[in-house]
């Protein structure tokens, strides 16, 4: 496995790749790596010749400067890990690297940027898509991954694939889990051990309105969703919604297949989100 800090260097080799006819996997991630990162990659090496994973905590999709200083950094830790599953290139840029200054150019994603994820943390969503347009131009993969715990993210990235023709296979993966039911995030390994206990009731609370919209109205199961909460004093929701997988637009009615259960909620500082496609 080959690590690249610069960009310079990393284009040159994968230029090389391309010329023998080698076919590039992409997947970006802010390290603090786990099995669903790992899913990923692997994943990847199944579709690809060569695979690259970027670790790099961009600092332009953070709206809280607490979550930023204290996101997991762990890169010797992240590349033993790529190793064991045979990864071929690690791309990890310093900030300064990513930006040499700050870009000015900003990304309207409509409809999607005033629900859930974009109404909650204004100007993420530009900060994402201003991070992966770069990678993706810096690295030029065929196919490039992301996992499905960060839905919203997926349907920001298709449209940036689509609005900005990238010629590129955009791959969803499925949510790696804890045996428990929660969610593989970076951000579990800050909560403390009574918080790790409780945290899966984010998962059980998402299957359990799963069940009921069979038979409920929305507005029921979102009820129901808030008084869950109601009752785990450590647990604040900060919202429940059910929409459509796609467009992420809030639906009154179960569409077989395409209804997406979406949660974020705050154990102390920390913030996990989850969701399922019913
Ligand atoms: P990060 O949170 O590190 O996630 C990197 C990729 O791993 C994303 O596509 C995310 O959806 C996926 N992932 C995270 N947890 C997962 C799980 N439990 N199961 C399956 N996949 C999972 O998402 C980002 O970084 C950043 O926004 C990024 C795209 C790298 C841009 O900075």
């Amino acid at each position: 496995m080959q690590v690249f800090f610069e960009i310079k260097t990393l284009q040159a080799y994968l230029q090389n790749q391309r010329k023998s006819g080698k076919t590039i996997g992409f997947v970006p991630t802010m390290g603090a790596l786990h099995q669903g990162h790992l899913s990923l990659i692997e994943t990847a090496k199944n579709q690809n010749d060569v695979v690259v994973c970027s670790i790099f905590v961009n600092p332009t999709q953070f709206n809280n400067p607490h979550d930023l200083a204290v996101y997991p950094r762990t890169l010797e830790a992240d590349c033993k890990m790529l190793e064991e599953v045979a990864c071929d290139i690690v791309f990890a840029p310093s900030a300064s690297e990513m930006y040499p200054s700050l870009p000015t150019l900003k990304f309207d994603f409509g409809t999607l940027e005033n629900v859930m994820e974009g109404k909650f943390r204004p100007g993420h969503f530009n900060g994402v898509g201003i991070v992966v347009s770069k990678l993706f131009n810096i690295i030029q993969p065929n196919k490039a991954y992301f996992g499905q715990k960060d839905l919203q993210q997926c349907a920001v990235i298709n449209c940036l694939v689509k609005d900005l023709s990238y010629s590129l296979d955009l791959v969803i993966c499925s949510t790696q889990r804890e045996s428990d039911g929660l969610a593989m995030s970076s951000r579990n390994r800050n909560l403390s051990e009574d918080q790790r206990v409780i945290a899966p009731e984010i998962y059980k609370s998402l299957s359990a309105a799963g069940e009921l919209l069979k038979t409920k109205s929305s507005t029921e199961v979102k009820q129901f969703v808030t008084d869950y909460f109601e009752v785990i004093e450590d647990i604040e929701l900060e919202y429940f919604e059910i929409s459509d997988f796609e467009t992420l637009l809030p639906i009154e009615e179960l569409l077989e297949g395409k209804t997406a259960l979406c949660i974020a909620a705050f154990l102390g500082k920390t913030r996990l989100i989850d969701n399922i496609i019913i």
